[in-house]
């Protein structure tokens, strides 16, 4: 980009820059994409763009940790792809995604990968990177997975215990996927529900005469999210591999987390928006399209408690980064599933509103501070992901991704004035405080007072190195100082009982 181009310079004045350690008065002058100085009363060259944001908190950009973009699945695509889930994104405040490359089982990784990002890069409008999602397990899905940390730019890998017959991944492969991920300096990220039981319970439902939405739930409760979250705990300590549980849904399974964390395990919680948001009652509302709209695994959970209890999570550090698992599917793609609950297409929305819920749920309602809303939303993500300070801090040297919060304004959310493809929205109707002004990805304005100026592409993929310190600090100490040792003895030298064969 050469200088003088009309977003090369851009002066984002007079407003409280909030990081997640401390918030001050400050403007902010990018040049060329990169924040080059934070302080008051900047004197900056002729010609720079000015962004007034006068009573206004100016934040790193969200990064959404968790989204499916036009992913094919359950017989159909998402129906919001890299271009309409982005431009919706940065309407919300997200500057980042990261999504999931996640093929057939026997497909190669590098393909997938390759495949992925032929779909996103001339689609994007923010910046994205990606996790890919290990299915299946051979000597050549290792070799990839070093491939793919080594030159592709990835550091995350996503495995699922659920989905039996089709992403599913049995304990003995999960075992050998965490040393591998240990061995590389990846992250392993788990989706924890038992799959074997669901399997079992859907067809119990079914067998009841339970066809409907409120079926999805039933069949795979709290205690099959816990389990599962336990067992993924469990198997990743054992082999000191670092553990990211995505879309934590239940208490219980947060229970889980917070006490490994107690014991001093490594591993991270990733509650995401539907789940700070709403909740699982929605699964007996007399409308099939309404309670259908809300199936995603693991499910929403009834208990009514839920949301406040993971923001408070998330307030007390216990909790790490928020994602949406946005997975969009409109009311005829749902409708694959009206006699049978098991085939209704699992997904929600969340990437244009995931920064006002949990503005809305965690900082309007006294639960989260200004810092620790940046924190869960942006920075952590930007740690444990391996990209900070690159992005999720407003800093000298970072990139210019950079949003514009009107804490005071609010909007109120519904499918009819929302930006994403998908013609339903699980929020519909909530009144949030907390209203992006504009948004700046990579020192370009791209939304300003609810105008898009970004085209398709504008956006860039991240590529994140391995052995994230935030994450792998302890992992690579506890290497040395947990090694097993045996015990120094002489050795036994009395009678040894002979089995009868060998008598
Ligand atoms: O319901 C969901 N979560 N759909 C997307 C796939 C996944 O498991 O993340
Ligand atoms: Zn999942
Ligand atoms: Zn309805
Ligand atoms: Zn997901």
């Amino acid at each position: 980009m050469s200088v003088g181009a009309s977003h090369s310079r851009l002066l984002v004045k007079g407003g409280k820059v909030v990081n997640a350690d401390q918030s001050f008065e400050a403007d902010v002058y990018i040049e060329n994409g990169i924040i080059s100085q934070v302080g008051k009363n900047l004197s900056t060259p002729g010609g720079t763009k000015v962004v007034d944001a006068t009573g206004k908190l100016v934040m790193p950009g969200g990064i959404d940790t968790h989204t499916h973009m036009q992913l094919p699945f359950m017989g159909t695509f998402a129906v919001d792809d890299f271009y309409t889930g982005t431009k919706a994104a940065i309407s919300g405040g997200t500057t980042m995604i990261i999504d999931f490359v996640l093929d057939q089982k026997g497909v190669s990784l590098l393909e997938a990968y390759d495949k992925w990002k032929g779909w996103a890069d001339p689609k994007v409008c923010c910046d994205y990177s990606f996790h890919v999602a290990v299915t299946w397990w051979s000597p050549q899905v290792s070799e990839e997975l070093l491939e793919l940390v080594t030159n592709r730019g990835v550091n995350s890998f996503k495995m699922f215990m659920a989905y039996k017959d089709v992403f599913m991944l049995g304990d003995a492969d999960l075992y050998e996927v965490y040393k591998r991920c240990r061995d590389i300096g990846a992250l392993a990220m788990m989706h924890a529900e038992n799959g074997d039981v669901i399997a079992h319970e859907q067809k119990r439902m079914l067998d009841l005469g339970i066809t409907g939405p409120e079926g999805h739930e039933m069949c795979r409760p709290e205690d099959v999210e816990a389990e599962a979250t336990n067992r993924a705990v469990m198997i990743a300590n054992r082999v000191n591999c670092p553990m990211y549980i995505v879309h934590v849904m239940s208490k219980a399974s947060a229970d889980v987390i917070v006490e490994a964390r107690r014991r001093g395990n490594v591993v991270f919680g990733e509650p995401i928006a539907a789940g700070l948001g709403t909740d699982g009652t929605n699964y007996w509302h007399k409308c099939w399209r309404h309670a259908a709209g809300h199936v995603m695994g693991p499910p929403l959970r009834p208990d009514t408690t839920t949301p406040k209890y993971l923001m408070k999570l998330l307030a007390s550090g216990d909790m790490e980064c928020t994602g949406t698992d946005n997975c969009t599917f409109n009311g005829s793609q749902k409708a694959l599933g009206k006699d049978n609950f098991a085939k209704i297409p699992n997904g929600v929305n969340g990437v244009e509103d995931r920064m006002s819920v949990i503005w809305e749920k965690g900082v309007a309602s006294g639960i989260l501070d200004e810092n620790k809303f940046v924190a869960v939303t942006s920075t952590n993500a930007a740690k444990v992901f391996n990209i900070y300070p690159q992005k999720g801090v407003i800093a000298p040297g970072s990139d210019a991704d950079i949003i514009v919060w009107d804490p005071n304004a609010t909007r109120t959310i519904s499918a009819k004035t929302h930006h994403q493809a998908v013609d339903f929205n699980i929020f519909e109707g909530m009144v949030c405080h907390g209203v992006t002004v504009c948004t700046i990805s990579r020192g370009k304005v791209v939304y300003e007072d609810g105008r898009f100026t970004v085209s398709a592409g504008d956006g860039k993929y991240v590529p994140r190195k391995p052995f994230s310190n935030y994450v792998y600090d302890r992992v690579l100490k506890r290497r040395e100082a947990l090694k097993p040792v045996p015990v120094e003895r002489e050795p036994y030298t009395g009678a040894v009982y002979k089995r009868k064969e060998e008598k």
